[in-house]
């Protein structure tokens, strides 16, 4: 899989999703489907998005003990999703677990990656909640070289990491990265965030965009904007 723009698809019902996803007449965005959207609906909104054609990236962030994350990850590889993930903090041995989980039996799987830090999660509250006392982008590093030894395919992170994360992990270990803007629209609740180009300059794998599509006045045109921005290079 090359570049691409996924949106995320944060809707709490099935309605809400196709009537969204409907608009997108002979274009298939990358979707993302989160927690709020798979607790209300179940694997059922899943296969249907699939038989309509888009590629899905499934963002459960599962964390547990490696037994129950195997099996759920087993449960989660019939679904024929694209990408899968899970909290690197979970440490090595239940990321190697997910992995073997995923795995079917002709040896094919989704592709696995991990959440390093959340965006919402800062420094203080590195120090304070989680007594880890590092800075935050040596945490982050420390997490993806995790991922990597697991065996894992790649990690969300800012696009602000991006760069340090292939630098440390190789170009092929894949960033996926939420947190971006349009340069004249609304940051919402997102606080470091980069505009489709800057996170293609940066080096950014794949983007994950929810409202500036999803509440755009016309959300068609504010994907193709961010398709344009990230993954054409001639419009530069
Ligand atoms: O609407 P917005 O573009 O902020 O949506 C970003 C999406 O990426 C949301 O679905 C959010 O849950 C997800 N996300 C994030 N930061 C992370 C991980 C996931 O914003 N660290």
């Amino acid at each position: 899989m090359g570049k691409d723009v996924i949106v995320a698809c944060d809707f709490s019902s099935a309605e809400a999703t196709y009537r969204f996803l409907d608009m997108f007449t002979g274009r298939k965005p990358f979707v993302k489907i989160g927690m709020e959207l798979f607790y209300a609906e179940g694997p059922e909104i899943v296969r249907e998005i699939k038989a309509r054609g888009h590629k899905i990236f499934l963002d459960l962030k599962l964390h547990d003990i490696p037994n129950t994350v195997k099996k759920a990850m087993n449960v989660l590889s019939r679904l024929d999703v694209d990408i899968c993930n899970l909290h690197a903090s979970g440490t090595v041995p239940m990321m190697q677990a997910a992995l073997e989980g995923l795995t079917r039996d002709d040896g094919t799987r989704p592709l696995l990656i991990a959440v390093t830090q959340l965006t919402s999660t800062d420094q203080t509250h590195l120090e304070e909640d989680l007594w880890i006392h590092e800075p935050m982008e040596k945490v982050v590093m420390h997490y993806a070289e995790n991922a990597k030894k697991a065996g894992l395919d790649g990690v969300v992170c800012s696009p602000l990491e991006a760069e340090a994360v292939h630098r440390c992990c190789g170009s092929g270990f894949l960033t996926v990265t939420p947190g971006v803007r349009f340069a004249d629209g609304d940051k919402g609740d997102q606080k470091r965030v980069m505009t489709p180009e800057e996170a293609r300059k940066i080096g950014s794998d794949y983007i994950v965009v929810g409202r500036p599509i999803t509440a755009a006045a016309d959300p068609v045109a504010a994907y193709e904007r961010c398709v344009r921005e990230f993954c054409d290079e001639e419009t530069k």
